[in-house]
């Protein structure tokens, strides 16, 4: 049928005969001559036919929106003047010898390539969602960023093998979901959160090399840079540590971003310590086009009365912070009032500032409603610390350390957007030395901070009982324009460190075995030393189209509830369904009964 692509026809076809098929993208009558701008996944071709050619006229006549064509013509020169340069076929059109309508369509339930609808819209009709432009573009992008992963993987000597979706149920972070047995009743699957123990296993099989391009499932709360169902690119690798695994890992990120953008990024990525990056920038994925950062006011601010930065600078697990904003003196007090409204969605009680009018004049070219709560040598070393100049808007931020960090690390990144002092461009980075673990307020208890199966950095092993809060590891996340595109780590790979790390997390012999009995006897087998990364696929596809949500990248995603509004997922199963798997509901209505299943 077809011979070419019609957002491919260009001068080079000139008096040639073609054939092309797709959608009717517009339909404009002239008065005797009708238009036709039929499109395919490569574009826009326009179409001209003629009253003279009687058949295609009068089929094109009844054309619509959306009717699927396939349309023979001449390929000729456009009418001077009527030239369209933003279109690869803009100096051509074809004029129509047949037309054979394929099928018709229902009226869209939105114009194509006019203000896009609202999402919930979209994601209703995806399926003519996906038609737009923009949208196959994100999804080719997607498909070239994987073909490039694959290349650089597979030169590199990497091998895909599957790992299984219906695995066993073990808590490791996020909330699973489960899947019951028909054969087994009572028990159930797991869908993976990731493969990270069949990568392992597959390490002390001797594979050396793994990767895989994986859905994971995660149950958690779902947010714009997250989903449901997402892809992982899982990687693993033997007997390299950690500075190794990280080169080759960034190494891949800047051919992606060559082959897919024709983008350079930086050779080697930065590298910042955790610590580090929650003292700068009071996040372990910050963005680093803001060059705002913060200055560390807590122990200053222990020797003075002001009650709002002396409570929270003798808290033990307090901290008060300046954020040195350049030429924020032309902040109004509105522009204020709103940043401390911002700033109170992240638990701030309030939003004290200093506006440096003129720095030579000590207190008295200071304006703010705090001076008179500060002695004035304490002013001076906040104004010297910060390196405040004269033009400049200083923000504090008192409380519980991840009250500050939370707010003035989301502060820091919204004024610096909104100032303009944003940099254009990619800054990676890769943060390291994370905590082995953080301490779970809720439970008393110490959790993982990555995975319980990570390696603790050299001569860290002896913290892990005694003082787990000193324990760090070898892990490491890539961090990309804020947003944590990656994380992996060095893994324990003797009984005895895994076993150690096993009982700080007070997690029982008996439970061991009954959870992760099958890693700590592979363990037993010879491990080679090992460790690896995942990055997330849809994240960075994301920020590769400049999209502002992973839905944007993923075909048929799902809704903020979980829900997939194209085919109705989760939807009710029938009673016999559920009886084959051993399973009744539990649901109860307000009196108690059983709510009648449907
Ligand atoms: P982690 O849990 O950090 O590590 O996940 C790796 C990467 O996956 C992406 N990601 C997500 N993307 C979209 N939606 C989600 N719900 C979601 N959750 C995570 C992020 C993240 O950096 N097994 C370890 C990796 C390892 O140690 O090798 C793991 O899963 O970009
Ligand atoms: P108050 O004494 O509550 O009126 O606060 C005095 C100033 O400190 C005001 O400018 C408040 O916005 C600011 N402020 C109050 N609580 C905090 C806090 N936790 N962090 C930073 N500034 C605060």
């Amino acid at each position: 049928m077809r011979t070419d692509y019609c957002g491919l026809i260009d001068t080079r076809f000139l008096d040639q005969t073609v054939t092309v098929c797709g959608w009717v993208h517009r339909r404009r009558d002239h008065g005797g001559v009708i238009f036709i701008d039929l499109r395919d996944r490569e574009g826009v071709v326009q179409v001209v036919c003629d009253p003279d050619t009687k058949e295609a006229f009068a089929t094109a006549d009844r054309l619509r929106s959306e009717y699927v064509v396939e349309i023979t013509g001449r390929v000729r020169r456009r009418p001077d003047g009527t030239e369209n340069p933003g279109l690869i076929s803009g100096e051509i059109e074809v004029l129509a010898k047949s037309i054979t309508l394929l099928n018709s369509a229902l009226t869209p339930p939105f114009p194509l390539d006019e203000e896009e609808p609202t999402e919930s819209v979209r994601l209703e009709h995806r399926v003519f969602d996906l038609r737009r432009p923009q949208m196959q573009r994100n999804l080719r992008l997607r498909y070239r960023v994987a073909m490039a992963v694959r290349r650089f993987l597979d030169e590199a000597g990497f091998v895909d093998i599957e790992t299984p979706f219906l695995y066993k149920s073990t808590p490791e972070g996020a909330r699973e979901f489960l899947v019951p047995s028909r054969l087994h009743d009572g028990h159930f699957y797991a869908l993976p959160q990731s493969p990270q123990l069949f990568k392992q296993m597959l390490m002390i099989s001797g594979f050396d090399r793994y990767y895989q391009i994986v859905k994971c499932f995660r149950d958690e709360d779902l947010r714009a840079d997250r989903q449901p169902e997402f892809t992982q690119i899982d990687i693993e690798l033997s007997f390299l540590e950690e500075q190794a695994i990280r080169d080759i890992m960034e190494e891949m990120i800047r051919v992606v971003f060559k082959t897919c953008l024709d983008v350079e990024l930086p050779d080697p990525f930065p590298v910042m310590r955790f610590d580090d990056a929650i003292r700068l920038y009071g996040s372990d994925k910050p963005d680093l086009r803001v060059p705002l950062q913060f200055t560390e006011l807590t122990d200053l601010m222990r020797q003075v009365e002001f009650k709002v930065f002396r409570s929270a600078a003798d808290l033990q697990d307090g901290r008060v912070v300046a954020l040195r904003v350049p030429g924020g003196g032309t902040l109004t007090r509105k522009q204020i009032d709103d940043y401390t409204s911002f700033v109170s969605i992240y638990g701030a009680k309030g939003l004290a500032y200093i506006k440096v009018n003129e720095r030579a004049r000590g207190v008295e070219g200071l304006q703010s409603p705090i001076l008179k709560f500060l002695p004035h040598e304490v002013a001076h070393q906040v104004l010297e610390r910060c390196g405040a100049q004269d033009g400049d808007l200083i923000f504090f931020g008192a409380d519980r350390a991840g009250v500050v960090n939370d707010s003035i690390g989301a502060l820091r990144q919204k004024v610096g957007h909104d100032l303009g002092l944003q940099e254009q461009g990619w800054r990676p980075l890769w943060i390291v030395d994370f905590p082995m673990f953080e301490f779970d307020e809720d439970s008393k208890q110490w959790a993982a901070r990555h995975h319980p199966f990570t390696s603790p950095k050299d001569g860290h092993e002896e913290h892990i009982e005694s003082d787990p809060g000193q324990a760090y590891a070898k892990a490491y996340d890539m961090v990309l324009n804020g947003w944590e595109i990656g994380g992996g780590s060095v893994r324990i790979y003797r009984p005895e460190v895994q076993e150690k790390v096993f009982r700080a997390l007070r997690i029982t012999p008996e439970d061991q075995r009954a959870k992760f009995g099958f890693l700590l006897d592979s363990l037993q087998w010879g491990a080679p030393p090992h460790g690896g990364i995942a990055f997330g696929l849809d994240r960075i596809v994301t920020l590769m189209c400049g999209a502002d949500s992973i839905r944007d990248v993923i075909a048929f995603p799902k809704t903020q509830r979980g829900q997939d509004m194209l085919t109705g997922a989760p939807s009710r199963v029938a009673e016999q369904q559920l009886r084959e798997l051993h399973v009744r509901l539990r649901n109860t209505e307000p009196g108690g009964k059983a709510r009648k299943q449907e």
